[in-house]
């Protein structure tokens, strides 16, 4: 499959990596299809990898993804690999053995993956790195949010929700990121660094722990219990003389749901310290509702299939793909060539779709999604 070269407005080099995947090294990234089924699905087989079901959203995904790619006559074989790198590399090894036609896999780690990425490449399996990015070019493209946007989102509620702009005061905050074998985490956390770093130069905010780099900061495995256990010893360490807490910027909902839980158990003030999240987990819409936590970035993981499906189709078919691909659907959807590189200088082209902020008040933009209802005075799952 040749993918359509912008020749003449690009430089040699930009057009090797462009036309390319992400690899830049090979201009077919769908062989492994039969090249006359211009029909879908068929006898094709597509597998899908996904990390682990104990964060609530890859349930989600893997449920999406499998059940948009049945709906258009694929047969799908999913696995999730319970947060251990060697199983997902095992997982999808078992996928190429049975000739998959085209993989789409979340990664544990982005960097653990290349003994199975460099079968598939062998292969000529096409790959999309599904939301996490892969450090391998055998990645074909690359289906995800908006990653910096997550974390600049946080920051910019934080700004709005203080009036940092006309504080003259001086508000104490944390931070907890994610997990550093994740390509996202450094992502979301610099986005919401970069926006409240001026705060902190002013000395209108203060890192009371004084820990702000993303290694301090991290969870492994976006785990709550190290969350939890973390934010327990800060609190222990840098509140329990009656300091107040202000915010706690949490990278997603799973850790925000042990800072939380922290806060809850081991802090001594009376106000409600602003908390951050991502992915609208069911337990932390919850929390949003009883003023636990204030917000969550939400992220339709139901559209990043739709996407997905219609990527893989395209490439299947060996059709050309660019941003043209973004008006086949009814969703808001990038076509960026510049801000993912799976290794240096191999920048990967990417589907970027657009996250949006959830708080107690417009809770009803998920309703409105169809795939969350109201079940008295808390949200769940429509799919339940
Ligand atoms: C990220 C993902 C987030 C969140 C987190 C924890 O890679 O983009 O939505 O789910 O992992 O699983």
């Amino acid at each position: 499959m040749k993918k359509k070269l912008l020749a003449g407005l690009l430089t040699t080099a930009m057009v090797a990596t462009m036309v390319a995947g992400c690899g830049g090294n090979t201009s077919d990234t769908g062989s492994n299809s039969s090249s006359s089924n211009t029909s879908d699905g068929g006898s094709q087989t597509v597998g899908i990898s996904m990390p682990t079901q104990s964060l609530e959203r890859w349930n989600r995904d893997g449920e999406y993804l499998k059940e948009q790619f049945e709906k258009a006559g694929y047969k799908v074989e999913l696995t999730y690999s319970d947060n251990d790198s060697g199983r997902q590399v095992n997982d999808i090894q078992n996928m190429i053995a049975a000739d998959v036609d085209l993989l789409v896999v979340a990664a544990i780690d982005g960097a653990a993956l290349n003994t199975a990425m460099d079968e598939a490449a062998d292969a000529e399996i096409p790959v999309i790195s599904y939301d996490r990015l892969i450090l391998n070019d055998a990645v074909s493209y690359y289906v995800s949010f908006d990653n910096y946007t997550v974390g600049k989102l946080q920051g910019e509620y934080v700004v709005e929700a203080l009036d940092l702009e006309n504080a003259t005061t001086t508000y104490n905050m944390e931070f907890t990121a994610g997990d550093p074998a994740d390509n996202n985490a450094g992502y979301f956390y610099q986005g919401a660094y970069d926006v409240l770093k001026k705060y902190i130069d002013a000395g209108t905010l203060k890192v009371v722990s004084g820990q702000v780099d993303f290694d301090s900061v991290a969870t492994a495995q976006w785990s709550t219990d190290t969350a939890l256990d973390r934010a327990q010893n800060i609190l222990g360490s840098y509140y329990a003389d009656g300091t107040q807490l202000d915010v706690w910027l949490c990278s997603n909902d799973s850790t925000a749901l042990g800072v939380a839980q922290a806060i809850q158990s081991d802090y001594s003030g009376t106000n409600k310290p602003i908390i951050t999240g991502q992915d609208g987990d069911i337990a932390n819409l919850k929390n949003i509702v009883d003023g636990i936590q204030t917000m969550t970035v939400y992220k339709n993981v139901s559209n990043e299939s739709v996407v997905t499906l219609a990527l893989a189709q395209a490439i299947l078919k060996g059709e050309t793909i660019d941003e043209s691909l973004c008006d086949t659907f009814d969703i808001e959807c990038a076509y960026d060539t510049t801000s993912y590189s799976t290794t240096e200088g191999h920048n990967c082209p990417s589907f970027l779709l657009v996250p949006a902020v959830v708080t107690k008040d417009n809770l009803d933009y998920l309703v409105d999604t169809g795939l969350y209802e109201w079940d008295g005075d808390y949200l769940k799952s429509t799919a339940e």
